[in-house]
């Protein structure tokens, strides 16, 4: 595959670099720009604008040399950890009004462990590392899980709902409609499947799902999500499921979604990625594979929803492609610090 450094005519690596240095982070204008970019490792991607702090946290470990398994769970820890989220214990609840999380990672080897249905323990992610480092299984779910979690000293916490989480919710028990849309353009704000999460007034986001290349060029994966807001108690989403919200094959490369689980575990979304790119198409034409086969299937219901994955190569390329516009990426690496819009079909 020809990948030239910067996509752009008459511009050498050292003023790209230059330039890069001058606008990091910034949104790329272009993903086509994006996913030219010199490859690099050690390096880091997670779905969504919130993806930068995930990067950065993750990060700490990947520029010390540290495993890429233990830089995605430190990532995934971090939004775990904030109160205002649609990942972690300040998510939006179920029908029944309880949060419950969705989490797996995976790692070089083939390792891998995953959580469902998880109650009232904040990091998810940590104990999906827990089963799949200490465990002969790969999925625990609902109680099994939470005494599984309790058993290994993560603390119960409080069975109680955010504030946004709180508000939504008394909205949505006025209609209690289940409509799945996430990300879709022109959806108002503040509704009850468009949470406006960050008081900044960055676009609302779901699932968190991210994947490092250390400098050992070793790949692994991290998902963590309270799940599509007001779900039937019970459901669970791609972001347990190895295979659909994320898959990581150390020979090929990494791919992870955000966006309507149903959708992505239909088609069997990561792993059909990273099949795409063992055939030897780059990560963002592997993505757009994936996001037609979805649109394929029933155009008109594909319009009424948003799938998005991002995917990287071993070479360290990477690429997205949505279902829809309103998915963006971020990146970490010693060449840049950005967010990126993905591509769309629709
Ligand atoms: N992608 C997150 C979910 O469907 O639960």
């Amino acid at each position: 595959m020809a990948y030239n450094l910067t996509g752009i005519p008459n511009m050498n690596r050292r003023n790209f670099l230059h330039l890069s240095a001058l606008t990091a982070p910034a949104l790329a204008t272009q993903n086509s720009f994006a996913s030219k970019l010199a490859p690099t490792k050690p390096i880091v991607l997670s779905t969504w604008d919130s993806g930068m702090a995930v990067n950065a946290e993750a990060w700490k470990v990947l520029v010390k040399g540290g495993r890429s398994i233990d830089a995605v769970e430190a990532g995934a820890r971090q939004i775990e950890d904030m109160q205002n989220c649609c990942v972690g214990l300040g998510g939006y609840p179920d029908r029944d009004g309880i949060v419950t999380l969705d989490a797996c990672i995976m790692d070089h080897n083939a390792n891998c462990g995953a959580v469902a249905g998880l109650e009232r323990i904040k990091h998810p992610i940590s104990v999906a590392r827990k089963v799949m480092d200490t465990t002969p299984h790969v999925l625990l779910v609902g109680n099994g899980a939470q005494q599984f979690a309790l058993q290994n000293g993560f603390p119960k916490e409080p069975d109680q709902l955010s504030d946004d989480a709180k508000k939504a919710y008394a909205d949505w028990l006025k209609t209690s409609e289940y409509k799945p849309q996430i990300n879709i353009e022109n959806q108002p704000k503040g509704g009850p499947f468009a949470p406006a999460f960050f008081p900044d007034g960055s676009p609302n986001h779901d699932t968190m799902g991210l994947f490092a290349m250390d400098a050992a060029g070793n790949i692994s994966g991290g998902v963590t999500t309270s799940g599509m807001a007001f779900k039937l108690h019970g459901r669970v989403g791609d972001s347990a499921v190895i295979g659909a919200g994320l898959f990581v094959d150390n020979a090929v490369g990494a791919a992870t979604s955000s966006g309507v689980g149903e959708e992505v575990i239909r088609i069997c979304g990561t792993h059909l990625v990273v099949e795409f790119m063992r055939q030897g198409l780059s990560p963002e034409m592997a993505c757009k594979k994936a996001v037609e086969r979805i649109v394929k299937r029933d155009r008109v219901k594909a319009k009424t929803l948003q799938v998005g994955f991002l995917a990287m190569n071993k070479k360290g390329e990477y690429g997205a492609y949505a279902v829809q516009k309103g998915f963006v990426f971020s990146v970490k690496s010693a060449n840049e610090n950005k967010i990126h819009p993905s591509k769309f079909l629709l």
